[in-house]
């Protein structure tokens, strides 16, 4: 498995990454943090939505999670032990503006201090993202993202962020998957705050791809040089059988990939998805004079985070409702997924990841980094170890996916595996583990998988084997 090629190794006995290649795990705040109610945290919608009964999946909530908010120093060593170059992660904005406005916490603030103090002293480098789902539930109170407030308020809170850690922190994110934040959170409700509005969920997504360029202008004003600045989108890489498929594929791509991507690159709404979903009322009627160029504002890379193709075909009736958190589709059908399945009944295609990064290349033109990746299994530890065989291939295989898009010229920066640690996975709670380390609620004792030692593994040789899973 040795090779002494400097480039990326194709031909050899291993895929190797370029040099200076990104590696990293990530997670998010209200994931993993615990401690919801220290050190004068504001409650956030997550709170709000897990009290509510039904909501999630086993009544679970934010407490304790992984008690990460106790336990960081611990959990940065392990980072160290496995060799990781950078570490994705959120701020919660309740702990910092626990009333998502005006005053200022000072504890929530030193949490941050702390734990981007631990990164550094180990060499890790800290890539922040403001913004990953908890918005304070103050906010949501008048609106949320429903309301066009809130996108000023969100750049008054990343640019004091931003003040506060700019000294130490190069590397910003603002949104991470406003989709998810405006459909799941709006459109069908599955996510909090569990509106069931599509309308509005549409006016949220405005208000969201708002707040992140008015974001992106606080820091950049304030900014050194080698600050970077980015956004995070979930797409979907959508399979169709044949032709008859494609009007169905082309509406799923306009919701879920280009009407975020086409204003982000200055090319504003795309046309159809706004007359595909006019019938539900003009949600466009909140974009004012000047919004398109704030959210087209220049950013440096873009995050990917990718789990699974979508397989979509045409509905009998082209205008009935498809339903589900796509605000307006009609005429879609969404089809079971084929082959091997993860723990979320996601199917596991590798190729959706190499033609999803080839497609952002001519479409974004900019870096591109995988911001997520990664599988839910039901893991269990026996004799001291996670021999999670099903995960391992899972993060292989999509490395060697990732790898295939470089060698086609696709300019990506670097890889973080979701997640870090087992953690709360949103409406499933703590039932799907995505960690490469696995996390015991009860003891809170962390034990690093298989998966983790594959990709420890992967980071010390900054390559993945051409073929086969055979790593220490
Ligand atoms: C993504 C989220 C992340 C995690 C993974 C499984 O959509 O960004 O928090 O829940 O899915």
């Amino acid at each position: 498995m040795t090779t002494t090629d400097p480039g990326t190794g194709v031909g050899q006995d291993v895929l190797r990454f370029p040099p200076g290649f990104r590696w990293g795990a990530a997670t998010a705040s209200f994931q993993i943090e615990g401690a919801t109610a220290e050190d004068g945290r504001g409650p956030s919608i997550w709170d709000t939505f897990a009290a509510r009964p039904g909501a999630v999946r086993g009544g679970d909530t934010g407490d304790p999670a992984c008690d990460h908010y106790h336990r960081y120093p611990a959990d940065v060593e392990l980072m160290a032990e496995l060799g990781l170059g950078a570490y994705r992660f959120s701020l919660a904005w309740p702990r910092i503006q626990p009333l998502g406005a005006g005053r200022v916490e000072p504890r929530g603030l030193a949490f941050y201090d702390r734990l981007v103090d631990e990164l550094l002293g180990k060499g890790i480098e800290p890539v922040v993202t403001l913004y990953h789902w908890d918005l304070p539930q103050a906010l949501e109170d008048r609106g949320g993202w429903r309301d066009r407030d809130t996108a000023h308020r969100f750049a008054e809170y990343a640019a004091l962020a931003h003040e506060h850690l700019g000294d130490r922190v190069r590397s910003w994110t603002t949104l991470n998957e406003p989709w998810c934040s405006a459909f799941l959170g709006y459109a069908n409700g599955v996510h909090a705050p569990g509106v069931v509005d599509p309308k509005a969920s549409l006016e949220a997504a405005h208000h969201l791809l708002l707040g992140h360029g008015l974001a992106v202008r606080a820091m950049r004003a304030r900014a050194s040089a080698d600050h970077r600045f980015s956004i995070v989108l979930n797409f979907g890489a959508l399979d169709v059988d044949d032709d008859s498929a494609l009007d169905a594929a082309r509406k799923v791509d306009g919701l879920q990939n280009r009407l975020f991507l086409d204003p982000l690159g200055g090319r504003g709404y795309p046309r159809d998805v706004v007359e595909d979903t006019a019938w539900l009322g003009d949600w466009t009627a909140v974009v004012r004079d000047g919004d398109l160029d704030v959210i087209a504002t220049p950013i440096d890379w873009m995050g990917v985070n990718y789990y699974a193709p979508t397989r979509v075909a045409a509905a009998a009736d082209p205008l009935v409702v498809t339903g589900g958190p796509f605000p307006g589709l009609r005429g879609v059908e969404f089809l079971p997924p084929r082959g091997e399945v993860t723990g979320m009944n996601w199917e596991i295609d590798p190729t959706g990841l190499t033609r999803l990064l080839q497609r952002l290349q001519r479409d974004v033109g900019l870096p591109l980094v995988v911001t997520e990746n990664g599988s839910a299994f039901p893991d269990v530890v026996e004799g001291g170890e996670v021999v999670d065989l099903a995960r391992t291939r899972y993060l292989v295989d999509h490395l060697r996916a990732v790898h295939a898009a470089i060698a086609a010229g696709v300019d990506v920066r670097g890889y973080f595996a979701w997640s870090l640690l087992d953690n709360f996975e949103w409406a499933e709670g703590y039932s799907q583990r995505f960690g490469i380390v696995h996390v015991d609620y009860g003891t809170q004792v962390r034990t690093v998988k298989r998966s983790g030692r594959a990709l420890a593994a992967v980071i010390g040789a900054n390559a993945v084997p051409t073929t086969g899973y055979d790593l220490p």
